[in-house]
């Protein structure tokens, strides 16, 4: 089964964004006193008290190494290997959130403030890319519904907008006309509400690194992966259907909705296999399932939908 049932959480599997704070700290200073077996390795969260959430599976993880090489972050270059090698030169410290649109506590909030009061959990997700690999993913996250309900959108609220940095002297990519800066996502409101929608800020136990997003980037794991926006800097409550960037670039060949369908083609390829990164470029490619195999948890937000259409 992919995921197991939310009646499995734990009051003691949760910890708080405080005490997830300390508990990096204490990694830190470990590491700075040359303690080399403990910072050398991935702390699970599991021994620090950081949720297990029942929303995850239980597949195999793909390597660190190749969730932190092998990347798409086109304000860094369209190559896989460009934004491990280029996106360093993002300041990712102080990080500031802008939360717009029709809500009551509209404003500028630096991360930590955005964050403080929330449960971070561990959510081992598949992700699917519509390039047609895959991986599975020890995200750190929060609910993207927690930070939602925080900032009391209004009943004009029907979608919500994203946007990620983008400064050219930071983003060495973003001088050319590759996608149309800043690059910009959104989600229905009951989509972002959903509670497998999530705010990560870390992987593997540890803060994100740059390339995969870093600090704060949405996963959405029954959609395609050009739906999960990187380093984010906004965050607006609007009333109808924000246009994405794919979308932009394409509209015959991406959706609004980009939800993972192996019926629904992508103009130029088939969307039925996926390869599984890690698994050795000539092995066997995995059948891909719809919503990404988290059909029982989002099916009903498109009942009556045609998703063909809709895609
Ligand atoms: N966000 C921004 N700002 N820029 C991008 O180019 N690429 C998207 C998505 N988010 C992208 C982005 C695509 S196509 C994918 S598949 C995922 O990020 C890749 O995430 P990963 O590199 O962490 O695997």
């Amino acid at each position: 089964m992919l995921i197991r049932n939310n009646s499995e959480i734990k009051e003691n599997q949760v910890t708080d964004y405080q005490d997830y704070q300390k508990r990096r700290e204490f990694i830190k200073t470990a590491a700075g006193l040359g303690l080399a077996a403990l910072s050398g390795s991935l702390i699970q969260p599991a021994s620090a008290k950081i949720l297990k959430s029942p929303y995850s599976t239980s597949e195999k993880l793909t390597d660190y190494e190749d969730i932190t090489s092998y990347n798409n972050f086109y304000e860094f270059g369209t190559s896989k290997s460009d934004p491990k090698r280029y996106a360093k030169a993002m300041k990712t410290s102080p990080w500031t959130v802008s939360v717009e649109g029709h809500c009551e506590k509209p404003g500028k909030y630096n991360l930590e403030d955005l964050l403080k009061p929330l449960t971070v959990e561990e959510r081992i997700y598949r992700f699917r890319c519509v390039e047609g690999w895959s991986m599975v993913i020890p995200w750190l996250g929060v609910p993207l519904a927690d930070v939602i309900k925080r900032m009391k959108p209004t009943s004009r609220a029907k979608f919500v907008y994203f946007e990620t940095l983008a400064d050219p002297k930071q983003m060495r990519a973003i001088k050319h006309q590759i996608l149309d800066w800043p690059y910009v996502e959104g989600l229905r409101m009951d989509e972002a509400l959903h509670p497998l929608t999530i705010l990560a800020t870390g992987l593997y136990g540890k803060d994100l690194l740059n390339q995969n997003g870093a600090p704060l980037r949405l996963v959405v794991p029954w959609k395609y992966g050009f739906k999960s926006i990187k380093s984010i800097v906004k965050i607006r409550f609007v009333e109808s259907q924000p246009m994405n960037t794919w979308r932009k670039s394409s509209q015959d060949e991406y959706g609004f909705y980009a939800n993972v369908n192996p019926d629904v083609p992508h103009p130029r390829w088939s969307q039925r296999r996926e390869r599984v990164i890690g698994s050795g470029f000539f092995s066997r490619k995995k059948k891909t399932r719809l919503f990404n195999g988290y059909e029982d948890q989002v099916a009903s937000l498109y009942s009556g939908m045609d998703l063909g259409k809709n895609f």
